[in-house]
This record gives structure tokens, C-alpha cells and sequence, in this order.
């Protein structure tokens, strides 16, 4: 209902902005063409992406909105000039009047220029962002320790955030795994949101039968999102019975536990901050100080406390990079906008920490990101 409510507005809001359009063309008529046929046709595009996604509609109906305030400001400049040549040259003579019309020509041409390339940059803004969506890139990190690893280079590929049925279905994730594993990790890690409620149970176990069957030296580890965790709305499944698929397929699902991976580096897999869970330094109690942590917590919101309790590696993810400008930059200023993220995308050290934040390989609910990418990080960390 909250979805709908808004593009309701929304929509209110446009067929204003097109009425305050045809209103001043009608006080020019001199004016020709209709560029505002342009936003009507694209208004029209909208109601009927409304029927298939609300939430996309949403995000194309606010883009056009501000392409449209683009148009109406080039609009209003194009008359301003028009209006400042016709009364400094026009002195009444028939060779002024002339010259005057000529120039009202030329504004009106541009303003319909003006026009169209709004509408094109709309929709190769929105072309540009579900492309990003869609396609998957391969984003490296390299690090250097003075820790046990066990062995000289440890190499670690993290997925997160694919909610299976958004941008991808089983058969689009079985071919992103391809490109994962010519990666040639030695252990691969997921940090959540590998589901959610748009996710059906037959690709859900299909998804999980892809990630038990991937090669790798020290196997595939798994922790909640808050998706994962939540059996709220109406999913085909429970968690529980994601945890039980993962678990049978040979994933180890993490929910607050603590492993030392053949006897060379540890890894902590953290519950999600929508479950009720342990404090880090609780969990990392009793860790042998010469080993390498890695730590997998899917909201990246605890890094200052993962630092101080001695983590190297923190893998996060959840933020889907800020997915779209300028939800990104204002998240700097309301962290609320994405849990408590103490950071969007990439990584931060935290004195001898790493902090990774991947965009992950897709998103929730909208098929568009702008200013940020879809992703697998592989880790490179090399013993000294
Ligand atoms: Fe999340």
C-alpha cells in the first residue's frame, strides 16, 4: 500500500509539472511542436510498469520527475533570453521585427532540443543503471599480514546480496558461479541476502545445489542476511528450511559461530542484527592471537568493534553499494537509510583491519543501480 501511495503522488505531481507545460506553451503561441507529448508518453510507460513492479515505477516515475524539472529550467532560461534579445534590439522597424522572429526560430528550436535530450538522458540513465543491475563485474582486493595463514597466499571469493529472482534466476546464478570459481578461490564465503521474498523455493534449491557444488580448497561458508533470516511476508520458505537445504547441499551456514579452518585461520560467522546475536568480542573470546580472523557479518555496522577485538578481515555487504545516486550520498548523513552502515562500498582500513563492503550481485526489488555496480570481490591476503 506504501508503494502505491507514493507513486500516487507521484503521478499528481507529474501531471502538474505536464499542465504547467502545456499552460505556458499556450501563453507563447508562437510556440509550436509538443515536447511535452514526450513526458506524457513516458507517464504512460509508468502506469503500466506500476502494474508489473510498484517499486520500479516508483524509481523510473522520480527520475523522470527530475529530468522534467531539468526541462522546465532549460525551458524557462530559452524564454529569459528570447525575451531579453526581442526587447534590447526591437526598435519598431520591419527589419527588427524580422531579425526578432528569426531569433524566437532559433530559441524554440533549441527548447524542443532541450527536450528531447532530457528524455534521452533519461532513458539512457535508466538504460545505464539496468545494465549494472544485470551484468555481474569482478572486483579485486589485495592485502599483506603478518599472521598465520597456514600458507603463503589465501584466496578468498565473497558473493552477497544475489536475492535470487530479482535480476537473476537459478540458471543466471549457476552462470555467475562459473565466473566465480575461474577465480580460483580456496574458500568461498556468501554474506547474505543470498534470498528473499521475491525468491521461489524451486530456485532456491537449485541455487543451493550450485553453491554445494563448487570446487574449492576449503569449502563454502554462509551467513544470514536479513532477508535470509526473516519469515515475515510471503516466501515459498522458511529459514529454516534454507538452512536445512544449504546444510544438506555441504554449505556451512555460520549463525554466531566460530571455526578454525584445518588448523590455519579462523573464520566467525555472525547472525544478522535483525536476530537477537552475540557481541563480537564474546564470540572472539579465547582466539589464537597469531592466526588470521576473517570475520563474515552481512550489515557492515559493528567494524569499529570487529577492529578493536582483533579482526583482519571483515567481508560485509547489504548496502547494494548505495544503490542509486543520490540514496548513496545521503546515507552519509541519514546512516538509518541503510541499517547503521558505517560505510557505503569498497574498502576501509580500520587501523590493521580490513573492511570490505561489496554492492553484491544484485538487489533487492529494483532492477536499477546508479553510481555503483553488481559484483563478486575476490581477496587476496599474502603472508609476509
Ligand atoms: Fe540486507
Amino acid at each position: 500500500m506504501l508503494w502505491y501511495g507514493i507513486l500516487a503522488a507521484l503521478f499528481a505531481v507529474e501531471i502538474v509539472m505536464i499542465a504547467l507545460l502545456r499552460w505556458r506553451r499556450k501563453d507563447r503561441p508562437g510556440r509550436t511542436g509538443k515536447p511535452w507529448l514526450c513526458p506524457v508518453i513516458a507517464l504512460a510507460v509508468c502506469a503500466a510498469l506500476a502494474v508489473w513492479s510498484p517499486a520500479n515505477a516508483l524509481i523510473a516515475l522520480l527520475h523522470l520527475c527530475v529530468f522534467l524539472c531539468v526541462g522546465i529550467l532549460a525551458d524557462g532560461i530559452c524564454s529569459l533570453v528570447t525575451r531579453g534579445k526581442d526587447s534590447g534590439t526591437n526598435d519598431g522597424s520591419a527589419k527588427d521585427s524580422s531579425a526578432t522572429e528569426e531569433s524566437r526560430k532559433r530559441v524554440r528550436e533549441s527548447s524542443s532540443h532541450v527536450w528531447l535530450a532530457a528524455a534521452v538522458a533519461c532513458i539512457v540513465w535508466l538504460g545505464i543503471g539496468w545494465y549494472a543491475a544485470h551484468h555481474i563485474w569482478r572486483t579485486d582486493y589485495s592485502l599483506t599480514t603478518d599472521k598465520s595463514l597456514g600458507q603463503e597466499k589465501l584466496r578468498i571469493v565473497q558473493i552477497s546480496d544475489t536475492h535470487i529472482g530479482v535480476t537473476m534466476d537459478a540458471e543466471d546464478f549457476a552462470k555467475a558461479l562459473g565466473r566465480v570459481e575461474e577465480a580460483k578461490p580456496d574458500i568461498i564465503v556468501v554474506t547474505g541476502d543470498f534470498t528473499d521474498e521475491n525468491t521461489s523455493r524451486e530456485d532456491m534449491v537449485k541455487c543451493c545445489q550450485a553453491l554445494g557444488q563448487l570446487k574449492t580448497r576449503y569449502g563454502v561458508y554462509f551467513v544470514f542476511g536479513n532477508h535470509d533470516a526473516s519469515d515475515e511476508g510471503e516466501r515459498e520458505f522458511t529459514s529454516a528450511e534454507l538452512e536445512a537445504e544449504l546444510g544438506g547441499n555441504g554449505v556451512v551456514v555460520m549463525r554466531d559461530k566460530v571455526l578454525c579452518v584445518e588448523g590455519k585461520f579462523y573464520l566467525v560467522g555472525r547472525r544478522d542484527t535483525s536476530e537477537s546475536r552475540a557481541s563480537y568480542a564474546e564470540l572472539a573470546k579465547g582466539l589464537d592471537p597469531s592466526k588470521y580472523v576473517i570475520v563474515l557479518d552481512h550489515q557492515p555496522g559493528d567494524f569499529t568493534k570487529e577492529a578493536a577485538a582483533g579482526a583482519d578481515l571483515v567481508l560485509a555487504g547489504h548496502t547494494h553499494g548505495g544503490q542509486m545516486i543520490p540514496l548513496g550520498l545521503a546515507s552519509q548523513f541519514l546512516p538509518t537509510v541503510f541499517g547503521d552502515a558505517e560505510f557505503m562500498y569498497g574498502m576501509r582500513m580500520y587501523g590493521d583491519t580490513a573492511c570490505v563492503v561489496s554492492s553484491g550481485m544484485s538487489s533487492w526489488e529494483f532492477v536499477i543501480k546508479t553510481g555503483t555496480i553488481s559484483e563478486f570481490t575476490v581477496v587476496d591476503v599474502c603472508g609476509k
